[in-house]
């Protein structure tokens, strides 16, 4: 699964770790008191000194009750710092074993930092200086995923679909809250559903008016808290006519597009000689897949990402390298490839991709 970045960007070797941290082992801080404590440490002269007070910090978090510094709050609020317990521990034991003071003192300023600044770039909303406490946000170029997310409007219900977990992914690692997303094949939605959850707007584009009409429904039962926009337009990725869909919304651009077409004529989604499963050949199927990309990548932003989502295909004793053939299709329209990504999934055997 590659996904591509238009030409001129800087890598960023953070920039796929984003947001929702905090879900469990949660520390919470009264942040005055918390910053003052660190500075104090950072003013000793002498790490023995140093490190009395980072054992004294750890006493304090595993035996709240000897908190006679009162650091520790009970509820988070406009005066609280919360950070993930095992981060933390982590940090404060890199400080206890560092050998030097300098270096004690590096790690320090580190936890300094994530406590009293938030730093994020342009694709997400990840704060870069508390990473390690995204656990969520799967980093490796494998992923093993044990279940399908099927809870809220994700039923799972169409052949082909792909798991909510790979739009989820995509989006937290490469959109902010309130961007918006194009899904070039949407099929039963499952990008729309996602967006609404991620509190990101989402356009999806798909052939079949059946299929259209139920992925509508289905993403109008997931709640909406953020607001967002999701709407599914009837139509052929090839030649839809995006920058009339766009100034609906006031809009000329996108900031995350996700293709997941059919892997050819694998599952054959219609019989519509618009449909790409319906292409007579592999190099057909090429051709009307480099169609959608070139209709549809003039509306991406620069500098922003294009998630390709595909498998490949075995017929006729050949291996064919779909993903590979696909995957260049972008490249030669001007893209970087920024990763390769092989999910393995060990729940429902019926799932397509
Ligand atoms: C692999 S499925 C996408 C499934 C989707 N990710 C989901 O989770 O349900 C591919 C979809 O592309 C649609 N499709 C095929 N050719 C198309 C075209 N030219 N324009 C728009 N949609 C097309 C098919 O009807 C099918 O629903």
């Amino acid at each position: 699964m590659p996904a591509a970045k238009v030409k001129k960007e800087q890598a960023d070797p953070f920039e796929s770790l984003e947001s929702t941290p905090f879900s469990r082992g949660t520390l919470i801080f009264n942040k005055d008191r918390f910053v003052r404590f660190l500075e104090e440490m950072d003013g000793q002269e002498d790490l023995t000194l140093l490190r009395r007070g980072v054992a004294t910090l750890k006493d304090i978090i595993n035996a709240p009750k000897r908190d006679r510094e009162g650091l520790l709050n009970i509820d988070p609020n406009g005066g609280t710092i919360s950070l993930r317990k095992d981060v933390l521990i982590s940090e404060l034991n890199q400080i206890l074993t560092a050998r030097t003071r300098e270096r004690a003192r590096y790690y320090l300023s580190r936890l300094q930092k994530g406590v009293q600044n938030v730093k994020t770039n342009r694709v997400n909303d990840i704060n870069l200086l508390r990473w390690k406490e995204y656990d969520e946000i799967i980093t490796d170029s494998l992923w093993v995923l044990e279940r399908r997310d099927s809870s809220g409007a994700h039923l799972g219900w169409y052949w082909g679909n792909f798991i909510p977990q790979i739009p989820h992914q995509m989006m937290l690692r490469y959109t902010k809250k309130g961007d918006w997303v194009f899904d070039a094949f949407v099929g039963s939605g499952t990008t729309l559903i996602e967006c609404r959850r991620l509190g990101r707007n989402g356009i999806g584009l798909e052939l079949n008016p059946e299929v259209a009409k139920k992925a509508r429904e289905l993403v109008e039962k997931e709640s909406n808290e953020s607001g967002v926009t999701t709407e599914i337009v009837e139509g052929d990725s090839r030649e839809a006519d995006l920058i009339s869909i766009l100034s609906r919304y006031g809009r000329t651009q996108f900031d995350l597009l996700i293709m997941h077409p059919p892997y050819h004529d694998i599952i054959k989604f219609s019989t519509d000689g618009k449909d790409l499963s319906c292409a007579k050949s592999v190099d057909e199927f090429l051709t009307m897949f480099g169609e959608v990309v070139e209709n549809a990548t003039p509306f991406l932003k620069r500098g922003r990402y294009f998630a390709l989502v595909i498998g490949d295909k075995y017929a006729k004793g050949e291996w064919v390298l779909l993903g590979f053939h696909c995957m260049q299709e972008v490249l030669k329209r001007g893209y970087i490839l920024k990763s390769i990504i092989v999910k393995k999934y060990r729940g429902d055997e019926r799932e397509e991709e």
